[in-house]
């Protein structure tokens, strides 16, 4: 495989989605992978699974909590009381009976197939961690848990390990380092023959203060961190106007928290 994108976090946001696959699209890039949590907070799940589902090539795509939680309504117990709100409004949204049957059938059926965990080449994807691949934070404090941090490293499958989740973007080393992408030349990393876990961050919820959707693109030993420019504020305005979806969820876009 030459080189291919890996998204995470959509999280029912078409117009950071759609401004992610333009800059995939421009970079030469078919293959794409997806480590979950394509819908919950959004305004837009049908059309962010129809995005994923329409994407030119197959898209491999990961479970996250948020599916988890839709599949399994024990699950959402974990959940705080916003999102809890947002996926039992996703949850009419994907059983909308204004549609017809086979129409929603599609977005449940993708959803029932998706899989724990995936590999590519060297790499293994998985939403949390390589320990509990969908609930399990990985947060930039974490590289100070020698502990923590040898288990996750030790549970990897393959050299290099691609998370979402936290949609904290950066790489963790098994020297306890973190790198903010920020902190890398030009946001590309350099891969060595150490075991490394990367966070690719979030396309649809970013929370480092960057309100710009994140994702990775990786080429031979090159992995290459992107933020892209989206119309943030008409997401807010359509979760504003949604009666089902907390204000809260709205607000936090343009603070990129
Ligand atoms: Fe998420």
């Amino acid at each position: 495989m030459s080189s291919f994108a890996i998204i995470s976090d959509l999280h029912s946001n078409t117009e950071a989605l759609g401004a992610v696959f333009e800059d995939i699209r421009s970079r030469g890039i078919e293959e794409v992978v997806c480590l979950g949590d394509v819908i919950g907070y959004g305004p837009n799940p049908r059309q962010c699974i129809d995005m994923i589902l329409d994407w030119p090539r197959p898209i491999q795509c990961i479970r996250g909590n948020h599916e988890e939680a839709l599949l399994d309504e024990g699950s959402a117990t974990e959940f705080n009381d916003k999102a809890r709100s947002a996926i039992d409004w996703t949850r009419d949204a994907l059983n909308d009976s204004q549609f017809p049957w086979e129409e929603n059938e599609r977005y449940w059926n993708f959803l029932g197939g998706l899989k724990e965990r995936a590999h590519l080449d060297d790499n293994l994807f998985v939403h949390g961690s390589p320990r509990d691949p969908i609930r399990e934070y990985l947060l930039p404090r974490d590289s100070q848990k020698p502990e923590k941090m040898r288990v996750l490293f030790e549970r990897m499958d393959r050299p290099k390990c691609f998370v979402g989740h936290s949609h904290v973007p950066g790489v963790y080393t098994t020297a306890g380092e973190y790198f903010h992408p920020n902190d890398i030349s030009d946001g590309v990393y350099q891969c060595n023959s150490e075991k490394t876990l990367f966070n690719v961050g979030s396309v649809g919820q970013p929370r480092d203060g960057d309100v710009r959707a994140s994702y990775v693109s990786i080429a031979g030993g090159e992995i290459r961190f992107h933020r892209v420019e989206y119309d943030y504020r008409s997401v807010m305005q359509k979760i504003y106007a949604t009666a089902g979806l907390p204000d809260y969820l709205a607000d936090r876009l343009e603070k990129g928290r």
